[in-house]
């Protein structure tokens, strides 16, 4: 729970950012209208909404942070008109159609959070027709970098202090999307436009988008910068620009290079991104000028495979892990009728060696029971 008060409290305090999303809110909402607040988190846009006179909010958030949405509702006495849903948004269904999707799945670079997705999904299943979103857009921005800080980030695994036999990740951590917060001394190579995209939109399964920076010094050119300009709703806009006095001063995406180059000012380095309405892999590649090699980064070549994405292979057959048994033995013993209490006694009784001591198997117990029982 402390860790939702520490990352919750970083987007209450984004500065501009609760006035911008209260003025969409009152271009759109009409008095009495339903909303969804999607990842609601402690449920702050929800109440937003209310306050702004909607008639109720399903806040829904897949995170311990919703426990906190419960509590501050009740407290406010909004509980009969904030009602709270524990759960990805993809697995829920409302039990009514509303007037307006909420999020602030924005992310650092506009698409990098998930929203395509999740807006596209929720648009679908929850919201009524002729309904509203808030945001509405995003136009995406990149410039380039040139930031030792920035450097630092995507080669930290070459540094000296690393034991050599970890220095082989520094492959890997150049095709990481990072978050930075740039100043304008960052940037060498000015921002521009790299596209468009429409949350309405239902059809754009893969967006591909490119852009020619040009150097506007000469130094060492690190990587790209990315950041949005949203459309909240009616003239409302929300930005993280680095150069803008409205920015919310979110962090930026920085997308390195694989290998940092020289460039002149004047120089002309193309950009290209691509990405997915439904993931949140990215791909960039960078043209460096005169005639360099291309550089082709992705966040896929910095995935780690674990024994779970085998399971997605469609031709190997499975069987239950230890702890996939363990977890099925444990959920076999809840019959409506046992406490938990009752039901750790009986594993412990009866798979003495589950886990290597009493203490892991009453900790797991505990947790498999939280996360799958209800009252
Ligand atoms: C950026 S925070 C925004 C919180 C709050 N809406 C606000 O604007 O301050 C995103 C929240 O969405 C939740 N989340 C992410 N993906 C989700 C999903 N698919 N379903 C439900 N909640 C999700 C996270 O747990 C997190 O609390």
């Amino acid at each position: 729970m402390s860790d939702a008060l520490a990352e919750h409290i970083e987007y209450l305090s984004l500065p501009g950012r609760n006035a911008l999303f209260r003025r969409a809110i009152a271009a759109v909402l009409k008095p009495g209208g339903l909303a969804a607040d999607l990842g609601c988190g402690v449920g702050v846009l929800g109440l937003f909404c209310l306050e702004a006179g909607a008639g109720k909010v399903w806040g829904i958030d897949s995170s311990d942070a919703i426990h906190l949405a419960r509590e501050v509702m009740t407290k406010a006495g909004m509980a009969g008109r904030y009602k709270c849903i524990s759960g990805s948004t993809f697995r829920t269904e409302l039990p009514e159609q509303v007037d307006l999707i909420i999020c602030d799945h924005v992310g650092f670079f506009g698409f990098d959070y998930g929203i395509i997705g999740m807006m596209r999904d929720a648009r679908r299943r929850f919201l009524k027709p002729g309904g509203t979103m808030i945001p509405q857009s995003l136009d995406l921005m990149v410039a380039g970098v040139s930031s030792d800080a920035c450097l630092a980030k995507a080669a930290g695994w070459a540094q000296e202090i690393v034991p050599p036999p970890y220095r082989w990740l520094d492959e890997l951590s150049r095709n990481v999307r990072y978050s930075h917060q740039l100043s304008p001394d960052d940037l060498i190579a000015a921002p521009v436009a790299l596209g468009h995209v429409d949350l309405a939109d239902t059809n754009t399964d893969f967006y591909r988008f490119e852009a020619m920076l040009t150097a506007t010094r000469a130094g060492r050119f690190d990587g790209v910068a990315g950041w949005f300009d949203c459309h909240l709703a009616g003239d409302v806009r929300m930005t993280n620009n680095p150069l803008s006095p409205d920015s919310i001063q979110r962090s930026q995406a920085f997308l390195p290079a694989s290998q940092s180059f020289a460039v002149e000012a004047g120089d002309q380095i193309g950009v290209s991104i691509r990405f997915r309405a439904d993931d949140m892999m990215i791909s960039w590649t960078i043209q460096p000028p005169h005639g360099a090699p291309r550089q082709q980064m992705s966040t896929f070549k910095s995935t780690v495979i674990s024994p779970a994405d085998l399971v997605k292979q469609p031709d190997r057959a499975l069987a239950l892990s230890h702890e996939g048994k363990a977890r099925a033995f444990v959920l076999a013993q809840v019959d409506g009728e046992r406490t938990g209490a009752a039901i750790t006694a009986k594993v412990l009784a009866e798979w003495p060696d589950m886990l290597p001591t009493e203490e892991a198997i009453r900790d797991f117990v505990t947790s498999v029971l939280a996360h799958h029982c209800a009252l």
